[in-house]
This record gives C-alpha cells, sequence and structure tokens, in this order.
C-alpha cells in the first residue's frame, strides 16, 4: 500500500474509533507534503481548525505560514497535525488522557510518513516526545528520540502574545534548514538527573580540646 493510502486508512480508522475522546468536535488528520522532510506537530485544532478541518489556519497558523515562508519554503512543502485530532472544548488545554488516547495515531502517522525530522510547536507537543524536556531551556535544539530529529519550537500563539517570544520563534526558525541539512548537533533527550551523593563531612573539632 503506499503512504497516501494507507493514511487514508489510518484516518478511516480514526473517524470510526468511538472509544476516542473528543468525539462531538470534527476530526482534524493533518494535511500537507506526505513525502516532506519536516513534519510540524501542534497541540489540538482550534475553532477555525474544527470548522474547516485543517490544522493551523487561524492566526496561530498565519504566523506558521509566515515563518515557514521566511525561511525560503512553502507551507506545501511540509506536512502539518496535531497530537490530539480533535478540538477539546473553549479550546481548553488537552488532558494527558486525550493525549494518550490519539497517542496511537500520532504514532503511526509519522511511521508512515517517516519525516526527517519534526518540529513540535508548543510544549504539549514538545513533552509527547520529550517528557521531561521544558520550553524555555530546549527550544531550538535538536534531540535525538527514536532516532529521528525532535526540533522544539514555542506555539505561534504565545509568540502572538509577546514580542519576546516572536523573536525567540523567529530565531528558532532560521535553524530549520540546517536541521533539515543534518547540521544541527543531536543531543540526548533531557532525563533525570541523579545528584552525586554528598562527601561525607568530617566530624568538627571538639573545642573542648582546645582547653587541655
Ligand atoms: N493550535 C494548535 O496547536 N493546533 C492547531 O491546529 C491550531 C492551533
Amino acid at each position: 500500500m503506499d503512504k497516501q493510502a494507507e493514511l487514508e486508512k489510518l484516518e478511516a480508522e480514526m473517524a470510526a474509533d468511538v472509544t476516542l475522546p473528543l468525539r462531538e468536535s470534527n476530526l482534524v488528520f493533518g494535511e500537507g507534503n506526505i513525502d516532506c522532510e519536516v513534519m510540524f506537530v501542534g497541540e489540538a485544532p482550534g475553532q477555525n481548525e474544527d470548522r474547516l478541518k485543517r490544522p493551523f489556519v487561524g492566526r496561530g497558523g498565519q504566523l506558521l505560514d509566515r515563518m515557514i515562508q521566511s525561511i525560503g519554503w512553502q507551507r506545501a512543502d511540509v506536512y502539518i497535525t496535531n497530537i490530539v485530532k480533535r478540538r477539546p472544548p473553549d479550546n481548553r488545554d488537552p488532558s494527558p488522557e486525550e493525549i494518550a488516547a490519539y497517542r496511537p495515531y500520532l504514532a503511526r502517522q509519522i511511521e508512515i510518513i517517516n519525516p526527517k525530522a519534526i518540529a513540535t510547536l508548543g510544549r504539549f507537543s514538545m513533552n509527547y516526545f520529550l517528557p521531561l524536556a521544558k520550553i524555555t531551556r530546549d527550544r531550538g535544539r535538536g534531540f535525538l528520540v527514536d532516532g529521528r530529529l525532535i526540533f522544539p519550537l514555542l506555539h505561534p500563539a504565545a509568540a502572538l502574545r509577546s514580542t519576546q517570544m516572536m523573536q525567540m520563534l523567529e530565531e528558532d526558525f532560521k535553524k530549520l534548514p540546517a536541521v533539515v541539512r543534518g547540521e544541527i548537533t543531536a543531543e540526548l533527550p533531557p532525563s533525570i538527573v541523579i545528584a552525586p551523593a554528598r562527601k561525607e563531612e568530617k566530624p568538627e573539632k571538639s573545642k573542648q580540646s582546645k582547653l587541655f
């Protein structure tokens, strides 16, 4: 089966899976170049995405498009999707249960598309791949997870709220062509660091001994 047929089968399976949460919203499967080098993975669809059944088509999506163009690429060059494929009510954050329920579908989607790198948008998507990563510390760095490069980026919606975050997103985006060319050093994912045992303290000399 070719990639397109495999993705269509996966989407049909998702649509038919009555155990998935948020079924009152539309399924926003993802779109773009299925032979892409970079796949963007966001959090969950918002109101506009739910209405149009397409990922990143609101204000955040327009910013994402501009960022993609700023490095000489087109939206049609990349694939765009989310960790949770249906809109949570009132645009609330996706719950851990919702993320877990959609996890096997995203895993298969990634396997089928097989991109060189995954650029995560926001901390929920970053933590899907890198559970111990911190967005302010780890954005704009490349991490090797299961043989694939994960490149955390800030969420476009966060960049729209702060000039400083906008600058950071622009700065990180500029590194994407180097990521694709394999010029970014892939680091090991952040993990728990066990602090070295403290040296045993020498017992204080008895003050009394000075008296004798
Ligand atoms: N925010 C996301 O994380 N995903 C979308 O598709 C739209 C907004």
